[in-house]
Formats: C-alpha cells, sequence, structure tokens
C-alpha cells in the first residue's frame, strides 16, 4: 500500500517537473525570440534631437519652462516674445549651457512680423517641427472686479463697464494670437507631410472663471480650434493638441490669488477648496505631458486631446 503511495507521489513530483520544464522552455523561447526579433520599441522617447521647436510666448513663466525642457532634451529651440528682452536672455543662457536656442522678437498678431521670424527661423534651424502656440493671457481691461452683478458696490467695474477694446485685446492674443502662428508655421508642416501643433487653453474652457469673461470665452475658443485643426489636419500627418493648465501662481493673476500683503485672497481659498489636491500647479509638472503629447513616438496616435493638467479641478464638483 505504501509503494503505491510512493509510486504515485514519483509520478506526481515528475509530472509537475515535466510541466515546470515546459513553461520554463516556453519562457526562454519567448525570451529568445523577444531578444533576437520582436524587441520591444519602448514608446516613451524624449530625445529630440534634430527637431526643431518653435515656442511663442517664450519669455514668459510656462513657456520659459518649456523652451528649457525642449532644449534639454536635444532640440533646436526657436523662443518668440514680444518681450525681446526675455528671450534673448533665455536663448543666452541655455547657450551658455551647450543647448540650442535663439531669441527672436515676435509679434503674434501681426502677420508681418511672424513672416520676417518664420524666414529667420527657416535660415537659422531650416524648419519647424514643432510649434507651441503660447503667447496669451488675461487683461484687467476684461476683468469686471465683481464675481456676481448682485454683489457689485458703487464705483466698481461692472460687466457694464468692460470696454469692447478690452475684450478684444484678449480675444485676440488668444485666439488670433494661436491661428497666425499656425497659417504661417504650419505651412511647412504640410509640405513636410509631419508636424505637430500644441496649445494651451485653460480651466476656465471647461467652465467659465467669474470676472473673466473674455479671457474665458477666448480658451473655450482655443480648446475648440485644437479639435478643428488636429481634424483639419488630420490627413497630413499634423497633430494637433492642447494642454489645460490648472492654477498656478504668476504674474498674470498674482493679484487675484494674494492682496497687496501677500495673503490669500477669498478667490484663491475658493480655487483651493475646488482643487482635490488642494495645491497649485507648478510650471514644472507641465513639462511631462508637453514632452509626451509633442513626441511623434509616444503620441503617435493622439490628436484633439485637451488635457487637464489641474490637480484635479476639472473632475471635481464640489461636493
Ligand atoms: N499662468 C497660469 O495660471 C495659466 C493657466 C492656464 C493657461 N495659461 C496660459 O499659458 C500661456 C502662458 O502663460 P504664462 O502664465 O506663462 O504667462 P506669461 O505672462 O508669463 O507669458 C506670456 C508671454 O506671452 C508674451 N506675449 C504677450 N503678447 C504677445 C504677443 N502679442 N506676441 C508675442 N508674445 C506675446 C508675453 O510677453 C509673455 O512673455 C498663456 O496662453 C496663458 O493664457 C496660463
Amino acid at each position: 500500500m505504501s509503494e503505491v503511495i510512493f509510486d504515485c507521489e514519483v509520478n506526481f513530483v515528475s509530472e509537475v517537473a515535466n510541466a515546470m520544464k515546459r513553461v520554463f522552455d516556453s519562457m526562454n523561447l519567448c525570451y529568445a525570440q523577444r531578444k533576437e526579433k520582436i524587441m520591444i520599441n519602448l514608446p516613451l522617447n524624449i530625445d529630440y534631437k534634430n527637431k526643431v521647436v518653435v515656442i511663442t510666448g517664450a519669455g514668459g513663466l510656462i513657456c520659459g519652462e518649456m523652451a528649457r525642457a525642449f532644449a534639454q532634451s536635444g532640440a533646436s529651440v526657436a523662443a518668440l516674445d514680444l518681450n525681446e528682452e526675455s528671450v534673448k536672455k533665455l536663448a543666452d543662457e541655455l547657450k551658455s549651457e551647450g543647448f540650442i536656442c535663439e531669441g527672436y522678437k515676435c509679434n503674434v498678431l501681426d502677420a508681418e512680423s511672424l513672416k520676417d521670424v518664420h524666414e529667420r527661423v527657416i535660415k537659422d534651424f531650416g524648419k519647424c517641427d514643432i510649434l507651441i502656440n503660447g503667447a496669451g493671457g488675461n487683461n484687467p481691461r476684461a476683468t469686471t472686479d465683481n464675481e456676481y452683478q448682485h454683489e457689485a458696490k458703487e464705483g466698481t467695474k461692472t460687466f457694464f463697464d468692460l470696454q469692447p477694446d478690452g475684450v478684444d485685446f484678449v480675444f485676440k492674443l488668444n485666439f488670433q494670437g494661436t491661428l497666425l502662428p499656425t497659417q504661417i508655421f504650419a505651412k511647412d508642416m504640410v509640405e513636410n507631410k509631419k508636424g505637430c501643433i500644441l496649445n494651451i487653453s485653460s480651466m476656465n474652457a471647461y467652465t467659465p472663471l467669474t470676472k473673466i469673461p473674455a479671457y474665458s470665452a477666448a480658451k473655450a475658443g482655443i480648446s475648440n480650434f485644437t479639435q478643428w485643426l488636429a481634424t483639419h489636419f488630420a490627413g497630413t500627418n499634423i497633430r494637433c493638441n492642447a494642454i489645460a493648465p490648472g492654477f498656478l501662481v504668476s504674474a498674470q493673476n498674482y493679484s487675484l490669488l494674494f492682496d497687496e500683503n501677500g495673503n490669500p485672497t477669498k478667490r484663491s481659498a475658493k480655487i483651493l477648496n475646488g482643487t482635490p489636491m488642494d495645491r497649485y500647479v507648478n510650471a514644472g509638472e507641465l513639462l511631462g505631458a508637453t514632452l509626451f503629447l509633442c513626441d511623434d513616438k509616444s503620441a503617435s496616435a493622439i490628436t484633439g486631446v485637451i488635457l487637464p493638467i489641474d490637480c484635479g479641478f476639472s473632475a471635481y464638483s464640489g461636493v
């Protein structure tokens, strides 16, 4: 009886051993096959060597960081801004660190200025692979003093005091300031049958923020235009996406978030209450998504996307 049990055990053990051998053999086969024939081409590649990236608004907070990120990833960067001093300083800094960057004075609302810079970029770098439409922003002339009309006090700037030229300025800067550079720089992309455009939308494109009706509507226009461009250029192998940054503390919105003594305003508290991660976004936190979306390998099938980078703000209903 005990021999029978022993025999069964031996058979069982040898069957298990054989099964394990078959598994290991097949694993080895797979491994060998991978090594020799089907090595995976890893998707995330942030080597931008030989890529030319044109960035508008590169003299500012967000796009200055982007210029640096692309330069450090090997790209040749054309940094464009109305503020010549800021982009020349950025380019000098990057060049002194061994990176490739040139600064150009450019007004994104002036087709002649854009054509002139386009010519110079082609002369300096030969092409434009990636266009980042970063120039944009709000203006006090298009901002109400009060969040709600029923709270408006005598002598404050209400909705009825907003001047058409202030509203026009904000619309133009954000919308035309994206459309015009795209007209100038994407022509080459169409000819080259490849390219990438990245626009900058905002949280207020999803639901408007109080006080800034023109900026909110203009950024909603940017999200919409991003989808339009993605569709329009799809057959020419040009991808177009946008990032929608959440709340950053910057010169642009500092006075809305902090009072003259540097204490958080009520608006600041409201923003953080509406942000599940309970903090502001840092400009550096936009870079991963930027490098990812602009990389042909990583994001080859991604076009028409508006990616929120917002510590959860756009996902939260407030309850
Ligand atoms: N800071 C934020 O919280 C935030 C949030 C969401 C979206 N955004 C958007 O991100 C982009 C960059 O914002 P930022 O915070 O870095 O602002 P910023 O003010 O630091 O930079 C904007 C840059 O655009 C330049 N510019 C303005 N008008 C121009 C023109 N006509 N031609 C060329 N350049 C011009 C300015 O000189 C400035 O250097 C903007 O489109 C902005 O609307 C900012």
